[in-house]
């Protein structure tokens, strides 16, 4: 992701402000300790305008973060829905990641962030691929010599924004060494995910993917594809996965919201089939893109529209 385009407004604690006004103290506890959670959502140009992809799951998530680190967040789901879509009227947003964050603000510094006042915000802006895939290409990952946080010490279920450094160094080590992206593997050894998405391994035709024993991040990505290759009859299965499949397998993809659908075309040199997108991922990924732009009726509960788009920049 290269640096962060401006978009007009941010929602920041109820209102709307110029995106150079929603700044937080240097004294927010979050700030020290990595306290808050966050999420990250896409948005997609369809034919009846733009459409955010699953914001009920993703805004389920959110609460469910903020509850795990006891955050009691200051708005409804129901004024944070509304928040995200009249964001996204505002700014003119269509193929489009948006970042609703919540943290402990400035107040004290003990651990016990008591007292703290929570600020949540909501930014959007246009983003395309996350990861160079082209759509003939997929990335070159290696298997990180930095392992996963032990779920015990950190709660994986949450999208909390310390946790993240586990993903960074990852991130830094991975590049550093001329790949794309890290997978990282549990500390008992057994693959867990990528720094910032899960993983799916095809073989002989199933579609295998990990789940929470593996320390992942139940990703909403992941469930719509488990769903998606479900209806297109092709078989899955949730199981732990070892290191040395990942070399050995037929296909390997990534899935979360900023990657989408991204396959995988190498494992620290080990060129994965003949090192293009094989044809079960690109059944998904075909799928999973015509999905988010509205191509399938089916799928429309997936999609939460922003208002249709009449004329040139007029929402309805
Ligand atoms: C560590 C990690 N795993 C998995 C995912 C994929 O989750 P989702 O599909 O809900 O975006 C993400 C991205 O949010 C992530 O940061």
């Amino acid at each position: 992701m290269a640096a962060i385009p401006k978009t007009d407004t941010i929602w920041f604690n109820g209102s709307f402000v110029p995106w150079d006004e929603a700044r937080v103290h240097v004294l927010a506890h979050t700030l020290h300790y990595g306290t808050g959670v966050f999420e990250g959502i896409r948005s997609y140009l369809t034919d009846r305008g733009t459409a955010v992809f699953r914001l009920d799951a993703h805004l389920e998530r959110f609460f469910r973060s903020a509850a795990i680190y006891d955050m009691p967040l200051p708005y409804s789901r129901e004024q944070l829905t509304e928040a995200t879509l009249e964001l996204v009227r505002r700014n003119g947003l269509e193929n489009a990641y948006i970042r609703p964050v919540a943290i402990f603000d400035a107040h004290t510094l003990q651990l016990l962030p008591e007292g703290a006042p929570i600020t949540v915000a909501i930014a959007g802006w246009p983003m395309g691929a996350y990861l160079p895939a082209e759509s003939n290409r997929g990335v070159r990952v290696t298997v990180s010599p930095i392992r996963r946080f032990n779920a015990s010490a950190i709660p994986p279920a949450a999208k909390s924004c310390g946790q993240y450094v586990n993903s960074v160094r990852a991130t830094q080590d991975a590049v550093r060494r001329g790949f794309h992206e890290a997978v990282l593997l549990t500390d008992t050894g057994v693959v867990s995910e990528g720094a910032g998405e899960n993983l799916f391994v095809v073989k002989n035709g199933v579609v295998i993917t990990n789940d929470a024993d593996a320390a992942i991040l139940m990703g909403i990505t992941r469930e719509s594809i488990l769903q998606i290759a479900h209806d297109l009859g092709i078989p899955t299965k949730i199981r732990t996965i070892r290191p040395e499949e990942l070399p050995q397998a037929d296909e390997l993809f990534f899935t979360g919201t900023a990657v989408e659908v991204t396959p995988i075309e190498e494992v620290d040199g080990t060129v994965i089939g003949d090192g293009r997108p094989g044809p079960i991922t690109t059944r998904i990924r075909t799928r999973f893109f015509e999905i988010v732009r509205g191509l399938h009726a089916d799928y429309s509960h997936w999609l939460v529209f922003a208002g249709e788009k009449v004329g040139s920049g007029v929402w309805a």
